[in-house]
Formats: structure tokens, C-alpha cells, sequence
């Protein structure tokens, strides 16, 4: 069979996918549907191979070896990744799909240069605008983009991965030194559009492609702390806004769509983000030039510690009628999920009411505790909001904080000079009592020491969580 006639058929298979890409995007709403949610969206993806590999023109054997190599790698890291690592995976993930569409700009550029304008104009499918400023342009916002999101997810693994310090990074002339960089892409932009088949239009090329890179270094080391769950958002919604626009040069719907689903969504989370933080994105992206906001360390914390055994702890929980638990990233590290789960039960078949507080940043990805909590079977309907539960924790018996820090932090209402000031927290220094289960007095991601700690209604019960969890457990077992 000719390929050429199948256009219709990869049409038709392209809407399909597009249509799965929403159905499985929608499903991933409900911890219950979210897994048959992430198959119908991977159906898609292979709908939208297979369909573009019967493309007319597309060498089969070079996009086989390509998903060969990739899924080996794929696979390997997804089995040998430890769940504690899973966030600067996928901070990872979004950084190589901005490097996909920058190297399908500079491969575009690279055919358009050989070939010329005329032919390779032949080679785009049909409909394509006979307009090399549309075509210049789409390729040199790709490979900015695709260049920005690669790095800028590069220097968000590090700092995820603590291979580099979580703080922002600030220098004298930060502010100008961006503004150049800007200046600079455009110009560079500009001599590529003007004539893409000219000379200097390889060397204007590097230097986007350059430009973008260092941009993406420079816009995300002044943005650290507890402001990186915004920087991760937003890093999806590049890496999808790339996608895109890498669709829009080779002209493939599907490419498209799927991009702009990325980038939709992602600017939802971000926006997502902003609010868990009352912060603006503007605030975020700029407030290391200056505002002072990320800059401050907060003012000294002293007071007493109140340590509290794994014995007396159970003590309090077990006379307690409601408890809410409060999970952060020491219970993904300590892996505590379903230890957790287990003392959930155990307290509810006592007689107290059971609730689960998560906050939107807490640990270190988008989601992070709702799936840990979803894989150890926590009922979706014991899941509580801050917002909702803020206002009756006077009223709680005992809040048990899991290896949580940054987003029970009272500096946050009390401090103005601290970095988190603003920052909606999940109140547990109101509860009655306040049990926190840490290994030490340390910080948390943002670095900022803890008043909880010292407040008199707050018990420290040192230990992994695992290990303090199971103890607990173990007390109502003995019982
Ligand atoms: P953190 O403030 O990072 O605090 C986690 C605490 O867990 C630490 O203080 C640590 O204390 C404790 N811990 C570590 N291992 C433990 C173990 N095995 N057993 C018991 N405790 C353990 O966590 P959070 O409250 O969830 O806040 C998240 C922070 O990360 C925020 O600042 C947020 O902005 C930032 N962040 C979030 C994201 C996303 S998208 N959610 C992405 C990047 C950054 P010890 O060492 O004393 O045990």
C-alpha cells in the first residue's frame, strides 16, 4: 500500500490519541482512577507512534532503534530508581523532552539549510505555510524553550538530589545580566529568521541554542528553598510549551496537542503551587532580585525540647478521640506509608476520628504524599485540606507530624523576617498536643530552623519514622 494514502487513517488515529491524552489526563484527578488513567494516556502515546511511523517518508528502522534504546534506559532507571529519588526523576524527564524538541529544531534548521527553502518546503505535509518567517520562527522558539527547560530541569535535579545547596544563588548584576541574555536571544533569534541559509545563520543558531542553555541555569539558581515546587511546575508547562512548538514545525497534531496539554496543565500546578505558597509567580521568579523575600534566615529559634518515648506517645494517642496525621518528606525517606496507615487503624478501631492532612508542597514532588498514601490504601475520604482543617485544630487531640517541617513551620504566621513568611501552613502548633516524629533537630528543605519544636503543647519523638510508627503500633499491640 502506498503510505501517502494513509493520511487519513494517522488523522483519524492522531484524534484518538488526543482524545485519550484527555480522558487519561481527567482520570488522574482520583487517586483511584489515576492508575487506569496513566495506561489509557500511555495507549495513546503508542496509538500516536505507531500512527506517525506510518508518516509517508519516515524511516521506520531509526525510530525503532530510538525506542529500543530509550525504553532499555527507560526501564532500567524506573526499576532501579529508589522511590526516595522518584522527584529528581521526573525532574530529569522534563528536562530531556525540552532536549527532544531543541534537537528537532536544530534538525529542521540543519534540513532546511541543506536543502534549501523550496524543497524543503515540499518536504512539510500538506497546509504548510509557504512562509520561511513562520517556519524561522517556530525553530528558534523551540530550541530557546526546549533549551531553557533542559537546563533549568538540570540545575532542579541537582538541587532536588542536594548535589547542590537547595538555597537561591544570588550575585551582584543578576537582574542586568538576565536582561542581556534576553536581549542577546532575540538578536540572535533575528539573524537566524532574517536568513536561515545565510552564513552567520549557523553561528546565530549555536549561539540561541547557547542562550537558552545559560537561561535556563540563570533563571533557575536564584529560586531555591520552598519556592522549588513552583520552579518544578513550571518546568513541566516549558517542557510541554516546547513539545508544542516543536509540533508546530514539523507540523504534527498530535505533537501539538500533546505539548499543550503538558503546558496547560502544568501552568495549572504552577498556579497550584503560587497559592500553596501565597506567593505570585512574579514574586517567585523575581523575588531574589531584590524584594528580599527569599533572602532573609529568619530570626534565631531557642526554647526548650520536650522529647517524648515511642511508650508515652501512646499514652497520648490512645486517650486521644481525633487525630490527624501530618505527613512530609521524612515519611517518603523513611518509607513509614503504610506503618503509617496500620497506627491510622489502630486509632480508629480505639475510637478516634482519623484525618490525614497533606499539604500541597510537602515532600519533594507535586503529589508526592497523596500516592504514598494511596499506595498504603489510605481511604481518599480521610484526606483533609489545610484550608478545611486549619480552622478546627484547636479542636483536635493530637496532631502526629510525619517527618514533616517546612509545612508546619509557625514561622511562617510569627516571622516576618523569615524566608517562609506567608506561606499557608497546616497549623498543628494549635492542636492540643503535637507529636513530631524527626530522626534530629535539623531543618527542612528550606533550611529554616522550626519554632514547633519549643512551642509547650509539641512532643519530639526522635527516630526514623518507620521505626517510631511501628513502635507506636507495636505499644497498642502490647496493650
Ligand atoms: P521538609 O521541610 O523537607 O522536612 C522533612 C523532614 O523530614 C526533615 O526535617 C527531616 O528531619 C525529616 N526526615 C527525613 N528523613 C526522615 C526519616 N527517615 N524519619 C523521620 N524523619 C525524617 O519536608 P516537608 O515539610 O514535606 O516540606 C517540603 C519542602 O520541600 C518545602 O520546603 C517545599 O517547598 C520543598 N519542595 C517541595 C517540592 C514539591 S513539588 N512538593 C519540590 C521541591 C522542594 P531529620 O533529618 O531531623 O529527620
Amino acid at each position: 500500500m502506498n503510505l501517502a494514502t494513509l493520511q487519513p487513517l494517522i488523522n483519524y488515529l492522531y484524534i484518538i490519541a488526543s482524545a485519550l491524552f484527555v480522558i487519561g489526563l481527567k482520570m488522574l484527578n482520583r487517586a483511584d482512577t489515576a492508575r487506569r488513567g496513566n495506561l489509557i494516556s500511555g495507549l495513546g502515546m503508542a496509538i500516536a507512534v505507531v500512527a506517525t511511523c506510518l508518516l509517508a517518508g519516515m524511516e521506520f528502522q531509526w525510530v525503532l532503534v530510538g525506542m529500543v534504546v530509550g525504553s532499555a534506559i527507560g526501564a532500567v532507571a524506573a526499576y532501579a530508581v529508589k522511590m526516595t529519588s522518584m522527584p529528581e526523576m521526573v525532574g530529569l524527564f522534563n528536562g530531556f523532552g525540552g532536549l527532544a524538541s531543541m534537537l528537532v529544531a536544530w534538525a529542521e534548521f540543519h534540513k532546511w539549510r541543506v536543502e534549501g527553502w523550496e524543497t524543503y518546503f515540499k518536504l512539510l505535509p500538506a497546509g504548510a505555510p509557504d512562509s520561511p518567517l513562520y517556519s524561522g520562527v517556530a525553530i528558534v522558539f523551540t530550541a530557546i524553550v526546549g533549551a531553557v527547560t533542559f537546563s533549568g530541569s538540570l540545575v532542579a535535579f541537582l538541587k532536588l538530589a542536594e548535589l547542590m545547596p537547595g538555597k537561591p544563588i544570588l550575585f551582584k548584576g543578576q537582574q542586568a545580566a538576565n536582561a542581556l541574555i534576553i536581549v542577546g536571544a532575540f538578536a540572535a533569534s533575528a539573524v537566524v529568521c532574517h536568513d536561515p541559509t545565510a552564513a552567520s545563520a549557523y553561528a546565530a543558531f549555536y549561539a540561541v541554542m547557547a542562550i537558552g542553555l545559560v537561561l535556563g541555569v540563570t533563571s533557575v539558581i536564584p529560586i531555591g528553598g520552598a519556592d522549588m515546587p513552583v520552579v518544578i511546575s513550571l518546568l513541566n508547562s516549558y517542557s510541554g510549551v516546547a513539545a508544542a512548538a516543536a509540533g508546530f514545525i514539523i507540523l504534527n497534531n498530535v505533537l501539538i496537542v500533546a505539548g499543550a496539554l503538558v503546558g496547560a496543565s502544568g501552568i495549572i500546578l504552577t498556579k497550584i503551587m503560587c497559592k500553596a505558597m501565597n506567593r505570585s509567580l512574579g514574586n517567585v521568579l523575581f523575588s531574589g532580585f531584590g524584594s528580599g523575600a527569599t533572602a532573609g534566615a529568619g530570626a534565631a529559634v531557642t526554647g526548650e525540647v520536650k522529647p517524648i518515648s515511642a511508650a508515652d506517645a501512646y499514652f497520648v494517642l490512645e486517650a486521644a478521640r481525633s487525630v490527624i496525621f501530618v505527613p512530609g518528606y521524612g515519611m517518603a525517606v523513611a518509607q513509614a506509608q503504610h506503618a503509617v496507615r496500620e497506627l491510622g487503624q489502630m486509632l480508629e478501631d480505639n475510637g478516634a476520628d482519623v484525618k490525614y492532612c497533606i499539604h500541597p508542597v510537602a515532600g519533594r514532588m507535586p503529589g508526592h504524599m497523596n500516592v504514598l498514601l494511596a499506595e498504603a490504601s489510605v481511604p481518599y475520604e480521610q484526606l483533609v485540606e489545610p484550608g478545611d482543617v486549619n480552622p478546627l485544630m484547636p479542636t483536635v487531640d493530637v496532631a502526629v507530624v510525619i517527618g514533616a517541617n517546612d509545612v508546619v513551620n509557625p514561622a511562617a504566621k510569627e516571622d516576618p523576617s523569615s524566608p517562609l513568611y506567608g506561606m499557608p501552613i497546616i497549623d498543628v502548633d494549635q492542636a492540643r498536643t503535637c507529636i513530631v516524629l524527626k530522626r534530629s533537630m535539623k531543618p527542612g528543605f528550606a533550611g529554616v530552623d522550626n519554632p514547633l519544636f519549643f512551642k509547650p503543647n509539641t512532643r519530639m519523638l526522635f527516630g526514623d519514622a518507620k521505626a517510631t510508627v511501628a513502635q507506636l503500633a507495636a505499644e497498642f499491640k502490647g496493650a
